[in-house]
Order: structure tokens, then C-alpha cells, then sequence
């Protein structure tokens, strides 16, 4: 939801707020902007569309001395996504770029409007450069200036600003939405996440909400909500720029689904010793003792991953769970017991609707765990007990290896919590090595068939995920993934459900992606195909490789290796990850920033 970079040092601040935002571009790309110092002031470009745009647009000015300024790209909550609105936005006194929502923005507005002040957008954020620059007249002081306006927000933001009075300067202040300070070797950065900085400099600060920051290109200084500075530990990122880098593959998607394999050997080497379970902090063995009933909360690809781990935590653990949609999940009156256990799942680990699901599980005082992959995250911070999935920085906007990541730590707390004897649970964590390290290669590799339904997939507006059990689970995420890259409409049933009233939308050719990777449902799914074929449903299947039952009603059947049941999610969700993207390769799609999207979407 919207990237901000600001930059103050001895480089180009113009390229490096272009190389910047394309980096933070996963959070919005509808519009981007920039203002920067210039020996005749603030200059501030901006365009609509995407970074590229706004890259052709400032190399037909010469703006390359500038050393100072501020970037934005967009994903547009208030006013339509044009030049007008595009960030920064401001007044004769400062320019400022902001992510968040302003809930209290129109009162505001009436208000600031009464007083004189002239607005040019529909955005929130223009009433926080008005305001901001009435209280700077006032107080005359620039930290007392900015704790003064967003006293009087409400809602979320993270904002750079920049003060025409002040050239080599920028400010910065955050509530509920993220905001870095990097710090480097005479340049310092303001920015929404590492990936805009990373190039430069792997050491940043983070400031907390209320704070205000205050960079040139040698002090970093942060402000208490009081006024008074105060000190703030600096912190080394694990990151490379390498991490950010697609590796030669033609789309960061591809790649990361590529990374799977090495990341799953990760995440079990760092929570198993000795083939069993061992989490980081298992030294606090009470946190996992007496659960009364499990909530798994999250949003999207992540909560589909707590759907599969709903599964296995109920069939190994035998504790009920539900999963519950974070957006709703305050709605719904919330009845928790003290026994619960709630669970968060999250990869940016800034999720507004997760994390506002969270704050309301720490008022209620109930035991709390965060599966986040974003180490120092919002959700990691205010969880008591975190999983950090170690996927690595996850940059296409559909969630790959996160889920078979998440995915994977829900398999091993189902075996933590079962209570099964070791011999058991070992010889389920090494059927998930064997297949992490070796099948799993050949489902990424081998995508004849992948690539054949793909093909077919492309030519239809609709069609149909089913399966049982944790496959009918799966297909919710099949189904997502495919929806949010290739636009075509799907949707996931329990195979038995169909009967009960959606088959009447199967007509001629309509493909149906049947799942059977438990081969203990193919009795019931052959059946379930059958009656879809009947009506003229074209079947491609994903079952294992002896699954002949399935394989002889199938129009094309895409086979999962013949591993220990238990592991088979993970080698089918990748088959279900790159049938989504060779059907939006082949309609041409823009696979990384899918429409309408954006990577981390922190307004509820
Ligand atoms: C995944 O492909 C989606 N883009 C989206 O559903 C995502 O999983 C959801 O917004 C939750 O994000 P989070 O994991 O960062 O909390």
C-alpha cells in the first residue's frame, strides 16, 4: 500500500529514488512521484502509471546534482490513480509522500478549507501537508511542528517530508504503517522497507509510532513524541541485494517459486533437531501445553496456508481449529477462551487487518504466536511467541514460497503438539526432507504437462478447483493464485459440494483442476470427476503417480511425485503455483504486478 523513500546524502537522490522505488514498487504501482532540492528550490515530478514512467519523465530534466528529496509510488485509497493525485503532495513551506489512511481526513479538510487552504487532489494525505504547514507556522520548529499534526490524525501513516527552508534534510514520523531509517556512510534513507535501501547499506534503524525522525547525510536523529531525542539501537539486516535480484529469470514469481526447495531445507533445518520438532524458544515449554482450541487468523494466501494447517493439526494433534478471515474476524464477536491459542499468519508481517485481528487477541490477554517472515515486523513485535519462516524477502505480489513455507511450519507444529511417538514424527520430518531435497526439484523442472493445462486454462473465463481433505483446502489456493495473475474467474469446492447446486455451471469444455494427492479420497474423487465429466467438464488432474484410478478420467493429468502423503502438499502446491503462472504467461499478463494489487496491504 503505497512505497515512500527519502534520501539525503552525496549520490543522485534521483536515481536513487528511482532504484528505490522500483524495489518498494510490490507495495502500489497505479502513480509515483518525487520532489526534490534543486539549486532553485523543491522541483516535483510526477505521473501516472508505473516507476518507469515517472524514470522517463525525470530524464528529460536535469536534475541529476540533487542530492536531497523524497519518492512515492502508489496504490490509491482516496481519488482516482492520475497525475493530480500521485504523491508528494504539499504547500510553499514542504512536500511530504505518505502510506496510510487518514480516517478523520474529511473533518479535517472543512476545517483547513474554512482557514483558507486551497486543495488540488482528492487524496487524504493533502490535508497532512496543510496542517502540517499551519502548525510549522505557528510553533516555528519543525519537530514540535510535525508531533503537533499527527497528534491530530487518525488512522495509519508513514511519512517523508521535506521542508523547503531546509535543503540535505528529511523528516520522518510513522503510526501503524512501516517506516526504516538506513543508515549509511554519509547518506541516510528514509523508506517503507530494506529492499530501497539494501543496495546501499544493510544497517537501519526503527523508529516506533509517534516517533520523529530527522536525517542529513551525517546524524540520524529521533525525536520522542514528547520532543526529546532519544537513542535507538542499530540493527544489521540478513538481506542481500541479492535477494532482491531476479537471478536471470524472466519474472521474480518464477524464481521464488524456485526457491522452495531451498528455503523448505531451511525452514527444517531450523526447526527440527534430530528429526523432531524443536522451535526456537523450546525452552518455554508451557507456551504449547494445555490448548484448549486453536485460531488461526490471517488474510489471503496466508490464511490458506492455516486452512491446510487446520487440516494437520486436527488429524495429528487432534485440538480443533479455526481459521478465521482476519478482516471479519472482529466482527464475528469473538468468543475465546482462555486456553486458546491464536495464531497469526503473515509474510510482510504488516497486514492491517491481521494485525488489528492480533491487538484485539492482546486485549482479550490470550496466548499469542505470529508466523511472520518478515523478521522485526509489526506482527512479529506485538505477538508473544514468534515463528519467523525463513522465505527470504518475497517481492511478486502473489505469495509462493511464503505459503509452502508457512505451510510447512503448520505441518511441524501439527507433529509438535500430536503427542505421537518420536518414531512416528521423525519418520514423518524425513519424508518432508526427502521431498524438499529431492522431489520437489523435479516438479519445478518437469512442467511438460503443467505448461499443456496451462494452455487450456488460458482459453476459459471460468473453472473449477476440487478435492477432499486438505486437497479441497489446497485448491482454495490454487484457485487464489490463479484469479490474482491471469484474471480468470475460479473457484474452489469440496469435490462432494459441487453436486449440491455449482455444477449446474458446468458446461462443455469447462476445465476442472481435480485434486487427489491422498490417494485414500480416489475412490470418492473418480466419482466426483465422473459426475463433472458427464457434463462435459474437461478434467485435468493432480494426483500421484500410481493413482490410476484418477489418471484414467483425466484429460490431462499432471502427476506428484510418489512421496510419503504427509509431504504432499508441498510438492503439490508448487504444481498449483506454476499452473497459475504459465496460464498468465500465456495470456500475456503482468505476473509480478498483477492489476487492481499490491504486495503489502497495511489499510483495513
Ligand atoms: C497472495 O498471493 C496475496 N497477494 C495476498 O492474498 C496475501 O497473501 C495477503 O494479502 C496476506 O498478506 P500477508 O501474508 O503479508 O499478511
Amino acid at each position: 500500500m503505497c512505497g515512500i523513500i527519502g534520501y539525503t546524502g552525496d549520490k543522485s537522490a534521483q536515481q536513487i529514488i528511482i532504484e528505490s522505488l522500483h524495489a518498494l514498487e510490490y507495495r502500489g504501482y497505479d502513480s509515483a512521484g518525487m520532489s526534490l532540492f534543486t539549486s532553485e528550490g523543491i522541483r516535483t515530478l510526477k505521473t501516472q502509471g508505473r516507476v518507469d514512467e515517472l524514470d522517463k519523465k525525470a530524464k528529460e530534466y536535469d536534475l541529476n546534482q540533487s542530492n536531497c528529496g523524497i519518492g512515492h509510488t502508489r496504490w490509491a485509497t482516496h481519488g482516482k490513480p492520475n497525475e493530480t493525485n500521485a504523491h508528494p503532495h504539499g504547500t510553499q513551506k514542504l512536500m511530504i509522500v505518505h502510506n496510510g489512511i487518514i480516517e478523520n481526513y474529511k473533518e479535517l479538510k472543512k476545517i483547513l478549507i474554512k482557514k483558507g487552504c486551497v486543495f488540488v487532489s482528492d487524496t487524504d494525505t493533502e490535508v497532512i501537508a496543510h496542517l502540517l504547514d499551519m502548525n510549522y507556522t505557528a510553533l516555528n520548529d519543525k519537530i514540535k511542528a510535525i508531533t503537533q499534526t499527527v497528534k491530530m490524525l487518525k488512522g495509519s501513516y508513514a511519512l517523508s517530508i521535506i521542508f523547503r527552508d531546509e535543503p540535505n534534510t528529511v523528516y520522518g514520523v510513522k503510526k501503524d504503517s512501516p517506516l526504516l531509517v538506513g543508515v549509511g556512510k554519509g547518506e541516510n534513507f528514509l523508506a517503507s522497507d530494506i529492499s530501497a535501501f539494501i543496495a546501499h547499506t544493510e544497517n537501519y534503524l526503527r523508529p516506533e509510532d509517534g516517533e520523529t525522525v530527522k536525517i542529513t547525510p551525517y546524524e540520524v536523529d529521533v525525536f520522542n513524541a514528547q520532543g526529546k531525542k532519544t537513542e535507538k539501537p542499530l540493527q544489521k539486516s540478513a538481506n542481500t541485494a541479492e535477494d532482491t535480484d531476479k537471478c536471470g529469470f524472466n519474472h521474480y514469481m518464477l524464481k521464488e517459486i524456485f526457491e522452495e526447495p531451498k528455503v523448505l531445507l531451511k525452514t527444517l533445518d531450523s526447526l527440527t533437531c534430530n528429526f523432531l520438532p524443536c522451535f526456537n524458544n523450546e525452552n518455554d515449554l508451557t507456551f504449547f501445553e494445555d490448548i484448549g482450541s486453536i485460531r488461526i487468523i490471517a488474510c489471503g494466501t496466508a490464511m490458506h496456508s492455516g486452512l491446510v494447517g487446520k487440516f494437520y493439526i486436527e488429524k495429528y494433534a487432534r485440538i480443533p481449529v479455526t481459521v478465521e478471515v482476519a478482516s471479519e474476524f472482529r466482527y464475528s464477536d469473538p468468543i475465546l477462551d482462555e486456553k486458546d491459542l491464536v495464531i497469526i499468519i503473515s509474510q510482510s508481517g504488516e497486514t492491517a487487518d491481521s494485525l488489528a485481528a492480533l491487538r484485539l487477541v492482546n486485549e482479550m490477554k490470550l496466548r499469542t504466536l505470529s508466523i511472520v517472515n518478515t523478521p522485526g515486523s509489526t506482527i512479529a513485535r506485538e505477538s508473544e511467541y514468534v515463528i519467523h519462516t525463513p522465505a527470504g524477502p518475497e517481492i511478486a505480489v502473489a505469495s509462493t514460497k511464503a505459503f509452502s513455507v508457512q505451510t510447512l511450519v503448520l505441518m511441524l507444529l501439527a507433529l509438535r503438539l500430536s503427542g505421537q511417538n518420536n518414531e512416528f514424527i521423525k519418520e514423518r520430518i524425513k519424508s518432508l526432507y526427502s521431498t524438499v531435497t529431492d522431489s520437489l526439484h523435479n516438479v519445478i523442472t518437469d512442467t511438460a504437462a503443467i505448461r499443456s493445462a496451462a494452455k487450456i486454462l488460458a482459453k476459459h473465463r471460468n473453472l473449477f478447483f476440487i478435492g477432499r481433505g486438505c486437497d479441497n483446502y489446497l485448491g482454495t489456493e490454487g484457485s487464489l493464485k490463479l484469479k490474482e495473475i491471469s484474471y480468470i474467474h475460479s473457484e474452489a469446492y469440496a469435490a462432494g459440494e459441487l453436486k449440491h447446486g455449482t455444477i449446474s455451471l458446468i458446461e462443455n469444455g469447462t476445465p476442472v483442476i481435480a485434486l487427489v494427492t491422498d490417494d485414500a479420497y480416489s475412490e470418492k474423487m473418480r466419482s466426483n470427476i465422473e459426475e463433472v465429466k458427464s457434463r462435459g467438464g474437461y478434467i485435468i488432474s493432480v494426483c500421484a503417480e500410481s493413482c490410476n484410478k484418477i489418471k484414467d478420467v483425466s484429460d490431462i493429468n499432471i502427476t506428484v511425485p510418489e512421496d510419503d502423503t504427509f509431504a504432499r502438499p508441498l510438492t503439490a502446491a508448487a504444481v498449483l503455483q506454476l499452473l497459475a503462472y504459465y496460464t498468465a504467461l500465456e495470456l500475456g499478463r503482468d505476473i509480478d504486478k498483477p492489476r487492481n494489487l499490491a504486495k503489502s496491504v497495511t489499510v483495513e
